[in-house]
């Protein structure tokens, strides 16, 4: 019996051992196929030819895009033949960015605070998500040419319009931003009286001013307007701030000039021929319905 069993697990090991050189067989036949010319034709040119993301992007068949659906009509959630999708702009966009390369676009809805972190940690390939190109996010990741301007709107409930409308009347009271933005430097920097509220998601915001717990929203203009036509308790209210930068541009991770060469040629296109704008007019009705 012990004997027999003994014999049974040396076969099997014996057995697993054939299997894996087998396995190995191919492998370890590659180097030996380098000897042959034609490998070294590959050899020789591979210094210069380093796949780049752009190559790597249509090996995988995929680009991923990051963003943040939470900022109709740039991105957002919607029910599509009763199913959870996600819509805007920004995603039309991405959609004509995928066909270009000839691949798939797969979607990551990331909390905008994570986005560009995601995207230096190659967990996306692209950013899109209303996201201006300032200076400061210049330093840690490459943008494309901007294919979107907004002006900043503040958002006030309806009943507050004639009482807040200049910066000083929000002196001391609650503003809200999205965390991360350049919404909350405005607020930092040009409400320095007012006491910032940041929060990770603009819907969780307009909650926040629709219950009192804040008495104004700083958001781009576009986004504001949105919620308006919804919202009857809500307003753009007088309140000007000053831009600077303004625009929407794709985020790229760093030395990837091709991506975002590749980025801009689409750009360029969707905005000369009045996609870009018909995209966000169809945005803009997708988001009035409901
Ligand atoms: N444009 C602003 C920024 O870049 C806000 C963008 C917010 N986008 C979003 N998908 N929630 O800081």
């Amino acid at each position: 019996m012990k004997k027999n069993a003994t014999q049974i697990i040396a076969l099997v090991l014996i057995a697993c051992v054939a299997f894996a050189f087998a396995g190995c067989g191919p492998k370890a036949e590659a180097p030996k196929a380098s000897e042959t010319p034609k490998q070294e034709t590959t050899k020789a040119s591979e210094p210069e030819k380093k796949e780049t993301k752009l190559d790597a992007i249509k090996k995988a068949g995929k680009i991923v895009l990051g963003t943040s659906a939470d900022y109709a009509p740039y991105e957002f959630h919607a029910m599509i033949g009763g199913k959870d999708t996600i819509v805007g702009f920004d995603i039309e966009i991405a959609k004509e960015i995928a066909k270009e390369l000839g691949v798939k676009l797969e979607i990551q809805d990331i909390g905008f605070d994570g986005l560009l972190q995601a995207l230096n940690a190659d967990k996306v390939d692209f950013v899109m998500a209303g996201m201006t190109p300032n200076e400061e996010r210049k330093k840690s990741v490459d943008f494309s040419n901007i294919y979107y301007y907004a002006k900043q709107g503040v958002m006030v409930r309806s009943e507050d319009k004639d009482k807040y409308k200049t910066i000083s009347d929000l002196k001391g009271k609650k503003v809200g931003a999205q965390l991360t933005t350049i919404q909350e430097k405005i607020v930092k920097e040009q409400m320095p009286e007012a006491k910032l509220v940041s929060l990770t998601k603009i819907p969780d915001l307009v909650l926040e001013l629709k219950n009192k717990k804040v008495e104004a929203i700083v958001v781009e203009l576009p986004v504001a307007n949105g919620y308006v036509k919804k919202n009857a308790d809500l307003a753009v209210s007088d309140i000007k701030v000053e831009e600077d930068t303004g625009g929407s541009a794709a985020a790229v991770k760093k030395g990837n000039p091709e991506l975002v060469e590749a980025i801009n040629k689409v750009l360029d296109r969707l905005i000369k021929d009045g996609s870009v704008d018909r995209f966000v007019a169809e945005a803009n009705e997708m988001n009035e319905v409901k």
